[in-house]
């Protein structure tokens, strides 16, 4: 079963702009999915419509199999009433980190666990600890983001998604706002994330790196996927001339 699936996504802002045309994408158990692809053509606004940030005009959504949304006769999509499990498969990761700033880096990771999914303090302080340990920043737990580098705001993020233990994380962009040592500290932990089998679909630039870590890349482009398949292929040798423009302003 997959954990996550997207059927025939379809969005357009104002109705005007047609942004996602009839976008299907599923995720098997331990996949990593890289999504690649130039400006403006859709990916954030298809990581907002897997994360219900953004209602699609049409198409369907689940999680494990567990319905989100769904076409009516018309189609159109419609929501499940009740979200909040099905918002606990998922955790995203931002490129502008979006921590609480008023809370301690302890504190952004077990709010949500405590206040959310309902765990003891204690529970998730335990996890929180281990979280921080994984990501190198066991020291930082009292601090406050703005105390933090870049890269480390980013694992502190990446640690507050894992800390609800999602079946799946999604990342857009997430190393775009950080310099290059910084961005090597995150992929690194992508990376460790990737080799634990962790499901993760992720939007990046990052080219060798989708090519080494992903184990499927989907290139995009107009809202819609123009290819997809073995990174080495679609990033090595694309089928089609649009990736091969795309991929030639990145020197590999
Ligand atoms: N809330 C919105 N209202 C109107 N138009 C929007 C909105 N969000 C996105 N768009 C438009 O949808 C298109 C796709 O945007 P999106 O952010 O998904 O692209 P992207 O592939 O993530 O680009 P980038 O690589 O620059 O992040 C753009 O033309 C954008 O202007
Ligand atoms: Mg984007």
């Amino acid at each position: 079963m997959k954990v996550m699936e997207l059927n025939n996504v379809r969005k357009s802002f104002n109705g005007e702009l047609d942004v996602l045309k009839d976008i299907s994408i599923g995720v098997e158990q331990g996949e990593v999915v890289a999504i690649i692809g130039p400006s403006g053509s859709g990916k954030s606004t298809l990581l907002r419509c897997a994360t219900l940030l953004t209602e699609m005009d049409g198409g369907g959504l689940s999680y494990s199999g567990e319905k989100a949304a769904w076409n009516d006769e018309s189609g159109k999509t419609v929501y499940a009433r009740d979200l909040k499990k099905i918002r606990s498969y998922f955790g995203l990761v931002f490129q502008n980190f979006n921590l609480f700033p008023h809370y301690t880096v302890l504190k952004n990771l077990t709010d949500a666990p405590v206040s959310v999914a309902g765990r003891s303090k204690a529970d998730a302080e335990v996890t929180a600890r281990e979280l921080l340990d994984k990501m190198g920043l066991s020291d930082k737990a009292d601090c406050y983001p703005c105390q933090l580098s870049g890269g480390q705001q980013q694992r502190v993020a990446i640690a507050r998604a894992l800390a609800m233990k999602p079946e799946i994380l999604f990342f857009d962009e997430p190393t775009s706002a950080l310099d290059p040592e910084l961005t090597g500290e995150i992929l690194k932990v992508i990376r460790q994330l990737a080799q634990e089998k962790m499901t993760m679909v992720i939007v990046t630039h990052e080219m060798a790196f989708a090519r080494d870590v992903a184990d499927r890349v989907i290139f995009m482009d107009g809202g819609v996927i123009v290819e997809q398949g073995d990174p080495k292929e679609v990033i090595g040798s694309p089928r089609e001339e649009r990736t091969r423009q795309f991929l030639s302003r990145f020197a590999n």
